[in-house]
């Protein structure tokens, strides 16, 4: 995960700065010699502007000072190939897959670039209203956690707003809803690392920029899926305290403008399946809750600052729809998909999905992200692969706005043949879509 050094000022530079001197820059800094700043850069520090990265290792921005990418991964047959090597003597007939092989061939998005967010975020939660974009919170670094809300406005095009979260509010793994004015966020990790979750939520009024509570959750949940369906706040699945387990329970509390209408959550149908990182998506009064995984990094015993460890993780692309009482299981994803909680629009009777993470490598287990944009259509209940993002790249917040599906922030591979998740962004992509 990054380090801190110089990133925020870079990244505070370019949201300042308008637009064509971004162009100027960045123009500026592939003349001025790619190979040197690649040198210089990528062995000190995981941190410096990702437009440094993208013009030194000529992937992103391969014409320099062209905004307009016309999709950065080309789509190759070869990146879908399967074995690349044998390996060396005396093991000649054991096959290794390639690091890319889990890519899906995919159609070119007329991608281009634009402002940044104010800070880089992983598992960062957001929020479309109408013309404006409310993006909360999650890590600028695994040790430093945000709590404050930046706003976006679609209409001009910049990042206009910020302000604080409350003291006592999760900073990342959150559930999040919305009714139109006001904003629901349930439960999450509090604090930087791999501490656990907590089981206060709260509700922002977009209005008047105020907060109030709910009542707790009946236990802190990390990562639920969540949604407002029937004038009711549901939350269900996520992991559980230690933040590996999952729930598979569901509760929820009657809401209306802004208030809970009641003291206690009420004990819903249990999802199938539990756990945290899952898209959950309301259409046609039906409840869509959409991949995830099972299990997650866990804080080490005993670590005082509650460090990170990896434990085993099942990614799945499973699909279930709630219709009144029972739970249906629909056809899955493409390809197993986490960290899509936020990484989804609603678009014409489809749900669009942008990037994720997948299944470790089978041989090397190394963590994949996801650079795919799927889409399924909610009448014929099948999905497909309508794009690829700029890079893969998982804990996207993806928006919808005048024809255009916009995603911005995350943790982004480490370049075309290498799924590895590695810097954490702030940038703001935006392709037109056609469907
Ligand atoms: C968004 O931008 C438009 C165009 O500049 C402006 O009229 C509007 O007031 C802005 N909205 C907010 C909430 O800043
Ligand atoms: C959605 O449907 C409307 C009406 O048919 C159409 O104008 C629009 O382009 C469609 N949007 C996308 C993203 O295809």
């Amino acid at each position: 995960m990054a380090k801190p050094a110089s990133h925020n000022l870079l990244h505070h530079h370019h949201s300042k700065s308008n637009w064509s001197k971004l162009v100027i820059i960045l123009a500026c800094a592939a003349l001025l010699g790619a190979a040197l700043a690649f040198n210089v850069f990528w062995a000190s520090s995981y941190s410096l502007s990702s437009t440094y990265i993208s013009v030194a290792s000529n992937w992103a921005l391969q014409k320099s000072g062209m905004i307009v990418v016309p999709s950065v991964r080309t789509n190759k047959p070869e990146a879908a190939e399967n074995e690349i090597a044998k390996s060396k003597e005396g093991r000649g007939s054991e096959r290794f897959l390639s690091a890319t092989f889990a890519d899906i061939p995919a159609p070119e998005l007329p991608w281009e670039q634009m402002p940044t967010a104010p800070v880089p975020r992983l598992d960062g939660y957001s929020i479309q209203i109408k013309n404006l974009f409310y993006v909360f919170s999650g890590y600028g670094t695994l040790d430093h956690v945000h709590s404050h809300v930046d706003v976006y406005n679609f209409t001009d095009n910049t990042w206009c707003e910020r302000f604080d979260t409350p003291k006592d509010m999760a900073n990342s793994h959150l559930g999040v809803a919305t009714d139109g004015r006001y904003i629901y966020i349930v439960s999450g990790q509090y604090g930087p690392q791999c501490r656990g979750p907590i089981d206060r939520s709260y509700v922002l009024d977009t209005k008047t920029r105020k907060w109030q509570s709910l009542p707790p959750l009946p236990s802190p949940r990390y990562a639920p899926a969540t949604q407002l369906w029937r004038g009711r706040l549901h939350v269900m699945g996520g992991s559980k305290e230690n933040r590996h387990t999952p729930g598979v329970e569901h509760w929820s509390i009657a809401v209306k403008d802004g208030k809970a209408l009641e003291k206690k959550w009420r004990t819903e149908v249990p999802i199938p399946r539990g756990g945290p990182h899952r898209a959950c998506v309301l259409y046609n009064d039906r409840l869509f809750v959409i991949g995830g995984q099972e299990g997650d990094f866990q804080a080490k015993p005993g670590s005082p600052i509650f460090k990170c460890s990896r434990r085993h993780e099942v990614v799945y692309g499973d699909v279930y729809m709630l219709d009144g009482e029972k739970w249906t299981k629909l056809p899955p994803m493409p390809k197993p998909n986490s960290h899509i909680e936020c990484s989804w629009v609603l678009v014409n009777n489809s749900i669009i999905i942008t990037g994720g993470t997948t299944e470790k490598h089978p041989v090397t287990k190394r963590m994949m992200l996801v650079g795919e944009v799927f889409k399924f259509d909610l009448d014929s209940k099948t999905w497909s692969v309508i794009g690829r993002l700029p890079y893969r790249v998982k804990t996207t917040l993806a928006a919808l706005w005048d024809g255009y599906l916009y995603f911005t922030s995350g943790q982004r591979d480490r370049g075309p043949d290498n799924p590895q998740p590695r810097k954490v962004i702030g940038e703001m992509w935006r392709a037109k879509l056609e469907l």
